[in-house]
């Protein structure tokens, strides 16, 4: 959502933020801002808008070696220019930029307009600077990193802090809670950030924060405590960097004209990473080495719940269904978003496997941390490395999709599809699945990567057809069993890139209902795959004609001619494995149908990237 950068070391720091910032801006913005030291000044520049008018707007004289910065994506307060971070104390001396929400902002700042504190924004955030200048006001001796420490001792809720003090002119005080810090380790130069994007273009070294943790940054050394830790340590490096495997390339967009298209170009070799030395031929099963559980363990297993937000839950739908079909273990569902919400019942003998791109969606976080305090068992597959569900989860699968830029999951979902497969093979071999049966679906996902391509190679094709249907106001999406999770999650790419009205159905209830609304200028997309429910596809499709409702039909069957209006035509691979297929020319058709529209299809509307807010 919002994006922090820091910087501390010999560089220029305001070109370092800016560059930082642009690249943060897929998370979602409104406004953005920066604040530096400046001949012994907080110097901020704020405005609502994009990186390029916060860039319009710095004054290019000023050069400073240490600053912070901030794009919005405003909760509390409407995006403008006061509201934007970084946010002062009254004085000018503290500055801070923050991500999550503090929950008791108001009764902060009501304590704090009591002791004849001025407010100018309507922000959150802005209680934060006026209570860490008070603590020194308090306490003068006291230290950056302690002042922040003692600050939040006041704040309920959920942040990724930091902080720049006139007074402390060579260190920045990062605290996290609930929204991702990540240090970035240079030569002789620090950085700071919410997402390593805005910092791998500099170092491949880096820290992640955990929950309650707080650092203190120089230009040359960095330590990180628990906030809670009574006596802070000093010097040294408490935690130690690892390397992040994303290149600076990853984050450009090369020869695309945007994120989305490019990602879902990617997939091909994202999805062979996701297979690499996972698929093993001679007992014809998986090898998840992150799984944790040796075979026994994974007989004991009694059932399968999938949890993740989104199009992360459609890509568990679709991994109960292939569970149940490939190891026979009841298998379902659920937005995490509900789970967490409706004191479930915890299972000891249920896999959970939490879901998630992002490796941030805060309901998914609740949701694993509601399952671990009830002793359940949990894996995360998560495709951002360092993040907190992983981190959370303790073992799991990463997913290898690379950065995922585009707010509309592509790469991921697919990655996160074929790592269900493996797992439901898996669990299938430690039960009754034969070795024929194992082999089989081993060729399948290895012949899954040049199948993709095909897919990739028609986009031509799909484009004319998704423009022919662009000026529909609403669409069905329809499936059934197999083509149900792909047909919600068609309908879900559709809506939030070109805000074109889809709704999902399973192609056997629409005789209960939904038939009401069949008519000419109601297409419906028909997932049709060529296995043992075709028949029962054609039907519906025919109910669907004579009603007079446009029908566009993907599938890898043989379909009677002028059966559909038009046909999207999908490889033929293992008929477990369809889901994954079938999905692709989906995000292609909603990529086509945006564009049609004239969309801004890596920011749609009102939407961020990664949701770590409730
Ligand atoms: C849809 C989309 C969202 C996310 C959801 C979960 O294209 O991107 O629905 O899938 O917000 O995000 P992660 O996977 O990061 O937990």
């Amino acid at each position: 959502m919002c994006g922090i950068v820091g910087y501390v070391g010999r560089r220029d720091a305001i070109p370092v933020l800016l560059e930082g910032l642009r690249s943060l801006e897929y998370r979602g913005y409104d406004s953005a801002g920066l604040a530096v030291i400046y001949r012994n000044r907080l110097q901020v520049t704020k405005t609502a808008g994009r990186v390029q008018d916060l860039r319009a707007k710095v004054n290019d004289r000023i050069k400073a070696n240490i600053g912070i910065g901030h794009t919005r994506w405003a909760t509390h307060g409407e995006p403008n220019d006061i509201n934007a971070h970084p946010h002062t104390d009254t004085a000018a001396r503290i500055a801070v930029v923050h991500n999550g929400i503090i929950e008791n902002a108001e009764q902060l700042r009501a304590g704090l307009a009591k002791r004849g504190v001025t407010l100018v924004s309507d922000t959150d955030t802005e209680a934060l600077a006026h209570l860490i200048a008070a603590e020194f006001a308090h306490d003068e001796q006291a230290s950056l990193e302690d002042a922040v420490r003692r600050a939040l001792r006041h704040v309920e809720g959920t942040y990724g802090l930091l902080v720049l003090d006139l007074q402390h002119p060579g260190e920045l005080v990062v605290a996290r809670n609930g929204s991702p810090i990540v240090l970035g380790i240079g030569q002789s130069e620090m950085f700071v950030a919410s997402d390593v994007a805005a910092l791998v273009r500099y170092t491949k070294q880096v820290v992640y924060l955990d929950d309650a943790e707080v650092a203190t940054v120089h230009a040359t050394d960095y330590h990180t405590a628990g906030l809670d830790d009574s006596v802070r340590h000093t010097g040294g490096s408490s935690k130690e960097p690892t390397t992040v495997e994303a290149e600076a390339g990853d984050y450009e967009l090369g020869a695309y004209e945007d994120f989305m298209r490019k990602e879902i170009h990617e997939q091909p070799e994202a999805l062979r990473r996701a297979l690499r030395g996972r698929l093993d031929d001679r007992f014809a099963t998986a090898k998840l080495g992150g799984i944790d559980l040796d075979a026994r363990q994974l007989r004991g297993i009694r059932q399968v719940k999938f949890l993740g937000c989104g199009s992360a839950y459609y890509a568990g739908q679709m991994g109960a269904v292939l569970v149940e079909e490939l190891a026979r273990i009841p298998s379902d569902a659920e937005p995490a978003s509900e789970f967490r919400y409706r004191n479930p019942v915890v299972d000891p003998d249920t896999l959970y496997v939490a879901v998630s791109q992002s490796g941030e969606t805060l309901d998914t976080l609740m949701a694993v941390q509601e399952l671990r305090r009830k002793g359940g068992q949990v894996i995360g597959t998560v495709n951002v490395v360092g993040s907190a569900i992983g981190r959370e989860c303790g073992h799991g699968v990463f997913l290898h999709a690379g950065p995922e830029i585009a707010v509309a999951s592509t790469k991921a979902l697919t990655n996160m599809e074929a790592t269900f497969a493996m797992l439901a093979l898996l669990l299938g071999r430690v039960r009754d699945m034969s070795t024929a049966t194992g082999q089989r679906i081993v060729a399948g996902l290895r012949a899954m990567p040049d199948h993709l391509e095909a897919i990739l190679a028609a986009e031509e094709q799909i484009a004319e057809t998704a423009r022919r249907f662009a000026g529909a106001d609403h669409m069905f999406f329809i499936g059934r069993v197999r083509g149900w999770p792909v047909a919600r999650e068609g309908a879900q790419k559709l809506k939030e890139i070109s805000y074109v009205h889809a709704e999902a159905y399973q192609a056997s209830e629409l005789k209960h209902g939904p038939l009401a609304l069949i008519n000419q200028s109601m297409p419906s997309v028909i997932i049709v795959p060529a296995d043992e429910l075709l028949t029962k596809n054609i039907s519906t499709i025919e109910q669907i004609k004579a009603r007079g409702g446009p029908v566009i039909a993907v599938t890898n069957a043989d379909l009677p001619a002028d059966l559909a209006d038009a046909v999207i035509t999908v490889p033929r691979g293992e008929p477990e494995l369809d889901p994954l297929l079938f999905n692709v020319p989906l995000q292609l058709f909603a990529y086509h149908t945006a564009a049609k529209l004239g969309r801004d299809i890596d920011k749609p509307r009102n939407l961020a990237k990664s949701v770590t807010v409730e």
